[in-house]
């Protein structure tokens, strides 16, 4: 049996980058657990116009899916007795991220990103702010010291990405490479030598 990987979604702005990369992880048979907060439930219906409990209805018929509430601390990722393959924050916050920064887990994707930590498995975390300021910085660089992978969802300007699903597709397969999942980008997101 194949550990899940835990995607945390918190109320930054791309939620359909969370939406893909679930989407993505059943596609290859991964266990995905999810957790939303509340403020992403918010931006999920605004962005996507659903509603995440839809989503999640749809994922539901997957075998491989399953989902805890945001408060539910006796949830098995809440433990590192649990085995994971490791956690991905699509989109964090910087209220998040500042919270995992700082140790403070008030709620389950907070506790389960730092027992991730803790336990020293993958953590990526995908921020979404613009502009940063010196407190988002500083908090992003402590996460990195601790291990974290910083994959912020910048477009593959070289690839010439024609629009948003472009991007949202290659951070994706970024976040995949980081956790272990796969291990390289398809092809065609490769960086190649050209002729010349
Ligand atoms: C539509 C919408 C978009 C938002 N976009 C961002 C964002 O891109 N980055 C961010 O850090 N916060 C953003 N916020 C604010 C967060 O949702 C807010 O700070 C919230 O408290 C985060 O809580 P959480 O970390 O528990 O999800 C947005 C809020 C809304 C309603």
């Amino acid at each position: 049996m194949v550990n899940p990987v835990i995607v945390g979604i918190t109320g930054a702005s791309g939620a359909v980058i969370a939406r893909e990369l679930i989407d993505a992880l059943l596609e290859r048979e991964r266990p995905v657990i999810a957790v939303a907060s509340n403020a992403a439930r918010m931006v999920w219906q605004e962005e996507l116009d659903e509603s995440y409990n839809r989503a999640t209805a749809r994922w539901l018929e997957q075998p491989h899916f399953r989902q805890y509430g945001i408060s539910d601390l006796f949830a098995p990722v809440a433990s590192g007795t649990f085995p994971t393959a490791g956690m991905v924050i699509a989109p964090a916050s910087m209220n998040s991220v500042a919270s995992l920064a700082h140790g403070l887990t008030p709620n389950l994707l907070l506790r389960a990103a730092d027992v991730t930590l803790k336990e020293r498995r993958p953590l990526a975390l995908i921020p979404r702010e613009t502009p940063l300021h010196a407190v988002h910085l500083e908090n992003m660089l402590t996460l990195s010291r601790l291990g974290a992978i910083i994959l912020p969802p910048e477009p593959p300007f070289y690839l010439k990405p024609l629009d948003i699903d472009g991007v949202v597709r290659f951070v994706v397969q970024r976040a995949l490479v980081a956790l272990g999942v796969a291990d390289q980008l398809p092809e065609d997101m490769q960086y190649r030598d050209r002729e010349r």
